[in-house]
Formats: C-alpha cells, sequence, structure tokens
C-alpha cells in the first residue's frame, strides 16, 4: 500500500518503494533469482505491479538504503499484515551482493512491526534449500515452527521453513540485533573516508 513510514537506523534506514524504484527492483530480483518468485522482468511491468501494491492494504514495502552513501543497497516488505491478530509476515528481502545490511534490515523491519504497528508476531518463510537465510533466522534466535510448510514458489509448490518471532521475544532479539547493528555501523564507518575529515 502507499505508505509513509521511514525508520532510520545505525547504518541503514527503510523508506517506501515508489514508481522511481521500479527499475532498481527489477535488477536486484534478477540477480538474486534462484530464492525469489520470478517477478516482473521489465521496468514498466514492475511499474504496474507497483500500481496494484499501492492499492493493497496490509503490504508494506521498503528499500534499504545506506545513511552515508544515500545509495539503495536493497528491498523488504512487511505483508499480509492482519491486524485483527495481530500477525504478519516479513520478506520479499533481496540486498546488493556484497552489502552489509542484513542485520539492520531485519531488525528495523522487526521494529516496524512491533513498535510501530504493535503487532503480536511475525513470521518468515523460506525455501527449505535457502541454507543461510534458514541459518540467519536461527542465530537471530528465532523459533522454528515445525515440520516444513509447503509454499507456493513460481507456481509449484515447495517446501519452506517457517520462523517466528512472538511479541514476547523481541526485546530479547531486538538487543542481539542492536548491538550487532552497532557495531557493523562503526566498521563501515572506519572504512569511509570522509569520516576522519572534520571541519
Ligand atoms: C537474504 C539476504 C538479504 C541476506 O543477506 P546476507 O548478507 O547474505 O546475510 P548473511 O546471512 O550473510 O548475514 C550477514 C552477516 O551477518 C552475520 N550474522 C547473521 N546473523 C548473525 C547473528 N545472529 N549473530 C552474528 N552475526 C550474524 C553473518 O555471519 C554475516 O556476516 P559476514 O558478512 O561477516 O559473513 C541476501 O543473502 C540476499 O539478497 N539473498 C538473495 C535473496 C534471498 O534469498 N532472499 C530471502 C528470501 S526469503
Amino acid at each position: 500500500m502507499r505508505h509513509n513510514f521511514h525508520l532510520t537506523g545505525h547504518a541503514f534506514r527503510l523508506r517506501p518503494v515508489d514508481e522511481q524504484d521500479a527499475a532498481f527492483i527489477v535488477a536486484l530480483r534478477q540477480n538474486a533469482s534462484r530464492f525469489l518468485n520470478t517477478g516482473p522482468a521489465s521496468a514498466a511491468d514492475q511499474l504496474a505491479w507497483l500500481e496494484r501494491y499501492f492499492e493493497r492494504q496490509g503490504d508494506f514495502y521498503f528499500v534499504v538504503e545506506a545513511i552515508r552513501r544515500k545509495t539503495r543497497e536493497g528491498l523488504i516488505s512487511l505483508y499480509d499484515v492482519d491486524s485483527r491478530n495481530g500477525t504478519a509476515q516479513w520478506g520479499r528481502w533481496v540486498l546488493n551482493p556484497g552489502s552489509s545490511g542484513a542485520i539492520e534490515s531485519a531488525l528495523l523491519v522487526y521494529r516496524f512491526a512491533f513498535d510501530e504497528l504493535a503487532l503480536g508476531e511475525v513470521r518468515c518463510r523460506t525455501l527449505a534449500d535457502n541454507f543461510s537465510v534458514i541459518a540467519f533466522h536461527d542465530s537471530c534466535g528465532l523459533q522454528r515452527t515445525g515440520a516444513p510448510v509447503m509454499i507456493e514458489f513460481d507456481g509449484k509448490q515447495r517446501p519452506a521453513i517457517e520462523h517466528t518471532l512472538p511479541r514476547a521475544e523481541w526485546p530479547h532479539v531486538m538487543q542481539r540485533l542492536d548491538r550487532l547493528a552497532r557495531r557493523i555501523a562503526s566498521s563501515i564507518d572506519d572504512h569511509w573516508p570522509s569520516a576522519k575529515v572534520s571541519p
């Protein structure tokens, strides 16, 4: 949906996706196509997709930006928001190769879900052969819900692992991710040439 949420972290921020991002979305998703549904193949088709997305309630799509460099580094979404049950799913997660925004973009999407939308539980579903992303969620302290679930991927049913983060666990996960995000931000600052040039 067309929203106006901006979330700022230590080195990265989330801002709403807009029409100018269409070509960026196509290029970034094509680069990571193995684990993402095949989406629109051209900027024009992506624009048409975005027009439908802008009308869809409970769906929040963000661009991940590096704060200092002011560059787009990735995409992330919170969708299927059910405000009656207080639940949502997050995904459509992809970063430029070499980006160090993984921890902080995950942290910010959780912050959005729990602190801005006051949800009670967030889940994510990852294809069962996307081992590194499954390991990421495990290491953040999320629980697996049990046996693999089946999800539709490019029109076929594929096994996936579902992780959940209930609100009660959020403060603990937040502390952990925030500590890491701070550390990553300071290591980025160390490599940023103008960081050492002060007036
Ligand atoms: C999903 C995606 C955005 C994750 O980003 P990533 O940079 O690969 O994430 P990583 O798992 O490497 O984690 C980033 C870093 O944080 C570290 N890390 C992750 N969780 C950690 C934790 N809980 N504690 C400490 N460190 C942790 C990792 O070791 C890694 O460190 P490194 O860069 O020194 O190796 C990216 O892989 C991508 O765009 N993939 C293609 C699309 C995709 O699969 N999307 C998911 C669909 S569900």
